[in-house]
């Protein structure tokens, strides 16, 4: 046994279960293309300061958990913790502001944070990542929201909370976060804590200790100090969700892990997860494109965690479309036979059916089983006296019903019966 291993938090997707996370990769990305959003891919890896400029330094996702190296050149160079900001670099880098507005982007790829491994939490994971960029309306809020709850229904799942707040924005963030700051100095807080609300104090709120959640019962709340803008935001976006049939709870105290929220800010959580809930989430970054340099556009994206998603699948006893082996199989016996059917398996490829044959010298026995393991409806067999004859041996496995074809019919009936 080799001392090679996954590397710590990491895991490999296997057949058959890669069926499963193709499925439910596939379906989560499924209504954004049916939207109109546009497919981009980025590098997995781009310049430290993105990170560090679009995430925000408070946050424990660029303060503890990047996967940061210099390159050969003398690069600070970081593994993506995530896809947004990455995106937008990729749209003020090629101008895509100066084109129709919102422009729509979508992504799905490997994201990578150092952090403590459990179920459900993961050093590399994969994200669905959505954007919608250049246009502040609250429509759009909403069509994101929905686009993500429609992946998860797809799915078939139904154990999930969409959790929705605002974080207002420059017109009543300022104030607010005075009160906080106000609030917390009065607080018995430890150094570590005190040098992170100085950062950002709304962090203060998302701590898991107990001590902590006990002082803040009467913590003042965003939602309570909104603007007037911000809030005809917020109440146009929850009125187009009713609209789209859409449920969610008002979680005024969600702090997202990433700094770059204002406005509208989600986070869809499921039951059956244990303490790493968080399915997917997102919200409107109204000041990251400036942040990175960019013009002052608003945008709003979410991401949802594959592999969290599957979990939920999982727990929720889904059976998400598994699709079989291959439809046909081809079992030669002997030489010549063996060539035959490599050529035969080409053929029906080309031909539209998903087709296999045995590698190796697995004898009659060993070539059936295969043949019964890939899943194949129709099996060909081709033994010495079929190819004397010209034919091959046509069988249904699901009757054992077995019939000679001639071989240059045989690509035309197989895909005639499997209907490819
Ligand atoms: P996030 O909440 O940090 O948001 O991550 C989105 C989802 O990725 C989480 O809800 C979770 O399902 C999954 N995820 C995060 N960390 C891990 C991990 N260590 N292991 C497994 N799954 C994980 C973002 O990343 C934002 N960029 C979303 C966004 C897009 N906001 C605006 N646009």
């Amino acid at each position: 046994m080799s001392d090679l291993t996954a590397p710590k938090g990491t895991f490999d997707v296997l057949p058959p279960d890669s069926a499963r996370f193709l499925a439910v990769r596939d379906t989560l990305t499924a209504p954004l293309r049916r939207a109109g959003y546009g497919y981009v891919e980025t590098p997995v890896f781009e310049d430290t300061a993105l990170f560090a400029r679009g995430v925000g330094e408070s946050t424990d996702v660029v303060s503890k958990e990047m996967y940061t190296f210099t390159d050969k050149g003398g690069r600070s160079l970081t593994l993506r913790p995530e896809l947004t900001a990455g995106l937008m670099r990729a749209f003020i880098e090629h101008r895509l502001y100066s084109g129709p507005l919102p422009v729509k982007l979508w992504s799905v790829g490997s994201a990578f944070r150092y952090e403590r491994p459990q179920a459900g939490r993961y050093r590399h994971f994969t994200q669905v990542d959505v954007e919608a960029l250049g246009v502040d309306d609250p429509a759009l809020d909403a069509e994101m929201i929905a686009l993500a709850d429609q992946g998860y229904r797809d799915l078939g799942l139904t154990g999930y909370q969409l959790q929705l707040t605002s974080l207002g924005d420059s017109t009543c963030r300022p104030q607010y976060r005075e009160l906080l700051t106000a609030f917390l100095a009065k607080l018995d807080l430890d150094a570590d804590t005190r040098r992170r609300a100085a950062i950002n104090p709304l962090r203060v709120l998302d701590d898991k200790r107990q001590q902590v959640q006990d002082q803040l019962v009467d913590a003042p709340l965003m939602v309570d100090h909104l603007s007037d803008t911000t809030r005809a935001h917020y109440d146009a976006v929850r009125e187009h969700l009713a609209a789209l049939g859409v449920a969610w709870v008002e979680a005024p105290r969600l702090v997202r892990g990433l700094d770059y929220y204002t406005k509208t800010t989600f986070e869809f959580v499921h039951g059956g997860l244990g303490s790493q809930s968080a399915i997917g989430g997102g919200g409107r970054y109204d000041g990251l494109s400036a942040a990175l340099g960019g013009p002052d556009v608003s945008g709003i994206g979410y991401a949802v965690g594959v592999d969290r998603t599957i979990l939920a699948v999982q727990a929720e006893g889904l059976d998400v479309a598994v699709p079989a082996g291959v439809q046909a199989f081809v079992v030669p016996l002997g030489a010549e036979a063996k060539k035959l059917a490599v050529r035969l398996v080409g053929q029906l490829r080309a031909a539209g059916v998903s087709a296999d044959t045995v590698y190796g010298d697995r004898g009659l026995k060993g070539a059936m089983k295969a043949a019964d393991r890939s899943g194949a409806a129709q099996v060909v067999v081709i033994g010495d006296r079929d190819l004397a004859e010209g034919v091959g041996q046509l069988k249904t496995m699901a009757t054992g019903e077995q019939v000679a074809v001639p071989l240059g019919e045989l690509v035309d009936r197989v895909r005639a019966t499997v209907g490819a």
